[in-house]
C-alpha cells in the first residue's frame, strides 16, 4: 500500500490525547502557507483537524508541502498537541497535529466552488459537481439526520410488531391523482408499467392477506409540477394497519414523532398533538396545512358587513361567500407600494383585489373602503379584529375556499415581512387536520375528484349523503401538520366493496372502467377485508423539518430540479433508435422539436 490508513477520524481528536501519534485520512479543507509553516485543515465526514507542518521541525515536509492544494486526499502522521489559539467553535478546537510524516493519495483538480458551509454559488453548479457539494459538513449532517431517522423507523416499528414488506415498482398503471411515470414493456409490446405514486393498493390488499401491521421506507413516484417541497421521486414512511379506528393510528404516529424529536433533536414534546378540523383549519388559518407556531388568526366579518353598502361585499354575500381579514399588527406604516405588493401576492390566490384599513397612530383611519361603512360598521371591525393604533387590517371578499385560501396566504406572507417566521424558528408546532372532505369538484373536467384518494372511508352517518348531496360528505381522512408542512396524510379505507364500487361511481368512473382499473382491488375486498387504514409520512419533508432547511433537494443525496433534470448525469436523456425499436416506440418528431424551442 502506498498510503498510510487512518488510525482515528478528523473529527475524534481531543486534548485528553495531547501527546498520542496518529494518522488521519481525508480531504485539504484549506491551507495557509505562513513562509514555509503550513496550517491544513483536514476533512472528512466527521469533522475537521488542524494540522501543522513546521520548518524547523520537518524542514524537507514544509519544503514539499508547497504541492498541496485544496480537496487532495492526503494521509497524514504526526503527534497531537494543544493548540496555542483554539478555535470553540469545533469539537477539535482545542488541539492540532503536528506533522511527522504525509502523503498526497490523490490530487484534486481546482474544485468550481469552495467546499464550505457559507458557499454561496448557483444551486446549478452545486447540482452539477454534486459529489463536491456533498462534501459540505451542512449537507453531510442532512443525509445524517436522514439516516438517523431511518434507523428510528425500523427500530421503533419492529418494537410494535410492524413487519416491512417491499411492494412493486413496476406496477399497473391507474392514474387518479398525479400523473403517472409510465415503463415501456419489451415483453409485452405496447403495454406500460407504471411506477407507484404510493403503495397505496398494494398496502391493502397485504391487510386483507392478514399482516395487520405493514410498514415500508418506500419511493414514491409523481409526474407533478414541482416545488420548494416537491420531489418527483420521493420517500414515504408507508404505514397501514387492520382492526383499528382513526385514534389507533394517530397515537402509533403521535409515539413515533415524541421518538424522533427526543433522539434527533433531544426535545420533548406533546405527547399527543392538537386536533382540528378542516373546516376550522380553513376558517381560522386559511390553509388546510395551517402554521401554528403563531397568531394572527382569519376574522370573518359577514355580520358585521351585511348592511354594508359596499357593492364586492353584498354582491359577494348574495352569492354565499365570504369576508374576512387578518390583523397585520403594527404594519399602519406600510407604504402605498408595500400595501399594492400585498394585493398583487393575494391576485396570485385568486382575489379580484384587497380591502384594508389603516388605524393610524393619531387616531385616524385610513381606508379606501371607509366612505361605504358606517362609523359603527368601522368601530365594530375594529373590536372584532382586536385592532389598535398602528394595525393594518388585510380583507377580502370572495367565494367561501378563495376567500380564506387568500386570506391564509396573506397571513404566512405578512408572517415573513414582519419578522414573525425568523421569531419561530427553532419552535415545534404539531398538529392533526381531521374531517376532511370526500370529494372536490374540478371545476375544469367539471366532476368531483376524491380529496385524499378514492380508497378513503366517507364517515359512516355520511355515507347515505353520497348519492344526494356528495359535496357534504366527510371522509375519515387526516393530515400532520408541522410548522406548516403536511408531513403526512393517511385515512381509514373502504373496506366494503360496495361502497368501493359507489366511490367509484362518484367519481365519474363507468362500472366498465372501474372493473378495467381496479377489478383486482374489488375482487379482493370480497374474501374477507378486515377494517383497516393508514398513514404515509413524506419522509423527505420530515427532514427538512428536523434540519429546519427550506429546500427538498437539501435532504436527498441526488434530487431533480424543479424542471426534474438531474443535472450531474444529465437524466432524463434520450435513448438510441435501437432501444426505441426493441420497444416498438415510434417518438413524435415534430412534438419533441417544438418542446427544445
Ligand atoms: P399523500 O399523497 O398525502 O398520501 O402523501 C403522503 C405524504 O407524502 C409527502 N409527499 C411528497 N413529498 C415530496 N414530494 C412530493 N411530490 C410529495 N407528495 C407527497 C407529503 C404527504 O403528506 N397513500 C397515501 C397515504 C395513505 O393514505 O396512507 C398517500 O400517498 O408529506
Ligand atoms: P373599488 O371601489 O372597486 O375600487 O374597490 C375598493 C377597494 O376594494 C379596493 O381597495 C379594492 O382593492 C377592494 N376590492 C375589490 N374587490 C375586492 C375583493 N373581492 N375583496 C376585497 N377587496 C376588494
Amino acid at each position: 500500500m502506498s498510503w498510510k490508513k487512518r488510525t482515528v477520524t478528523c473529527g475524534a481528536l481531543r486534548e485528553s490525547d495531547e501527546g498520542k501519534k496518529v494518522i488521519l485520512n481525508g480531504w485539504v479543507a484549506s491551507r495557509r502557507d505562513l513562509g514555509g509553516l503550513y496550517f491544513i485543515d483536514m476533512r472528512d465526514r466527521y469533522g475537521i483537524t488542524q494540522v501543522v507542518i513546521e520548518p524547523e521541525f520537518t524542514p524537507e515536509l514544509s519544503e514539499k508541502a508547497k504541492e498541496i492544494k485544496s480537496e487532495f486526499v492526503l494521509w497524514v502522521e504526526g503527534t497531537v498537541r494543544k493548540r496555542s489559539n483554539p478555535n470553540p467553535n469545533i469539537p477539535t478546537g482545542l488541539v492540532e497535529l503536528v506533522v511527522t510524516d504525509y502523503g498526497v493519495i490523490n490530487q484534486s483538480k481546482l474544485p468550481p466552488f469552495e467546499i464550505s458551509d457559507s458557499v454561496d454559488i448557483s444551486e446549478e453548479i452545486k447540482l452539477k459537481y454534486r459529489y463536491l457539494d456533498l462534501r459540505r459538513p451542512k449537507m453531510q449532517k442532512y443525509l445524517i439526520t436522514r439516516n438517523k431517522l431511518s434507523q428510528i423507523m425500523h427500530r421503533y416499528f419492529e418494537q410494535n410488531d410492524f413487519v416491512e414488506i417491499e411492494t412493486p415498482v413496476l406496477m399497473k398503471s391507474t392514474p387518479e391523482g398525479a400523473r403517472d411515470f409510465l415503463v415501456p414493456s419489451r415483453i409485452n409490446k405496447g403495454k406500460f408499467y407504471a411506477l407507484p405514486q404510493s403503495p397505496q393498493i398494494y398496502k391493502q390488499i397485504l391487510m386483507m392477506s392478514g399482516y395487520d401491521r405493514y410498514v415500508q421506507i418506500v419511493k414514491c413516484f409523481r409526474d407533478e409540477d414541482l416545488r420548494a417541497d416537491r420531489q418527483p421521486e420521493f420517500t414515504q414512511i408507508d404505514i397501514e394497519m387492520s382492526f383499528v379506528d382513526q385514534n389507533d393510528i394517530m397515537s402509533l404516529i403521535e409515539g413515533f414523532i415524541n421518538q424522533v424529536w427526543k433522539e434527533i433533536l433531544d426535545m420533548s414534546i406533546p405527547e399527543s398533538f392538537h386536533r382540528m378540523t378542516y373546516n376550522e383549519a380553513m376558517t381560522r388559518f386559511g390553509s388546510d396545512k395551517p402554521d401554528l407556531r403563531f397568531d394572527m388568526e382569519i376574522v370573518t366579518l359577514n355580520e358585521i358587513v351585511k348592511d354594508a353598502e359596499f357593492k364586492v361585499f353584498s354582491d359577494t354575500l348574495a352569492e354565499g361567500g365570504v369576508i374576512a381579514a387578518i390583523n397585520a399588527k403594527g404594519c399602519a406604516s406600510y407604504s402605498r407600494k408595500q400595501i399594492d405588493n400585498l394585493t398583487d401576492y393575494a391576485k396570485k390566490y385568486g382575489a379580484k383585489g384587497l380591502a384594508w384599513m389603516k388605524f393610524e397612530a393619531n387616531g385616524e383611519v385610513k381606508s379606501p373602503i371607509a366612505k361605504f361603512l358606517k362609523e359603527e360598521e368601522i368601530e365594530a371591525i375594529k373590536q372584532a379584529m382586536n385592532a389598535e393604533e398602528g394595525d393594518l387590517i388585510l380583507i377580502s371578499s370572495d367565494a367561501w375556499t378563495r376567500c380564506y385560501t387568500i386570506q391564509g396566504a396573506l397571513r404566512l406572507e405578512v408572517a415573513r415581512q414582519s419578522g414573525i417566521m425568523d421569531s419561530v424558528r427553532g419552535k415545534y408546532a404539531f398538529s392533526w387536520v381531521v374531517d376532511f372532505p370526500l370529494l372536490e369538484h374540478d371545476e375544469e373536467s367539471g366532476r368531483y375528484i376524491a380529496m385524499h384518494h378514492p380508497f378513503t372511508q366517507p364517515k359512516e352517518e355520511h355515507v347515505e349523503l353520497m348519492e344526494t348531496a356528495p359535496e357534504k360528505v366527510n371522509a375519515i381522512a387526516y393530515d400532520l401538520v408541522i410548522n406548516g408542512a403536511e408531513v403526512g396524510g393517511g385515512s381509514l379505507r373502504i373496506h366494503d366493496s360496495n361502497v368501493q364500487a359507489k366511490m367509484f361511481k362518484l367519481l365519474g368512473m363507468s362500472d366498465e372502467s372501474a372493473r378495467e382499473k381496479f377489478g383486482f382491488l374489488l375482487d379482493a375486498l370480497q374474501y374477507g377485508a378486515p377494517p383497516h387504514g393508514g398513514v404515509a409520512l413524506g419522509m423527505d419533508r420530515l427532514v427538512m423539518t428536523l434540519t429546519g432547511t427550506e429546500n427538498i433537494r437539501d435532504v436527498i443525496a441526488f434530487p431533480k430540479t424543479t424542471s426534474g433534470l438531474s443535472l450531474m448525469d444529465g437524466a432524463p436523456s434520450y435513448v438510441d433508435e435501437a432501444q426505441l425499436t426493441e420497444l416498438a416506440l415510434n417518438l413524435i418528431k415534430k412534438e419533441i422539436e417544438d418542446d427544445k424551442e
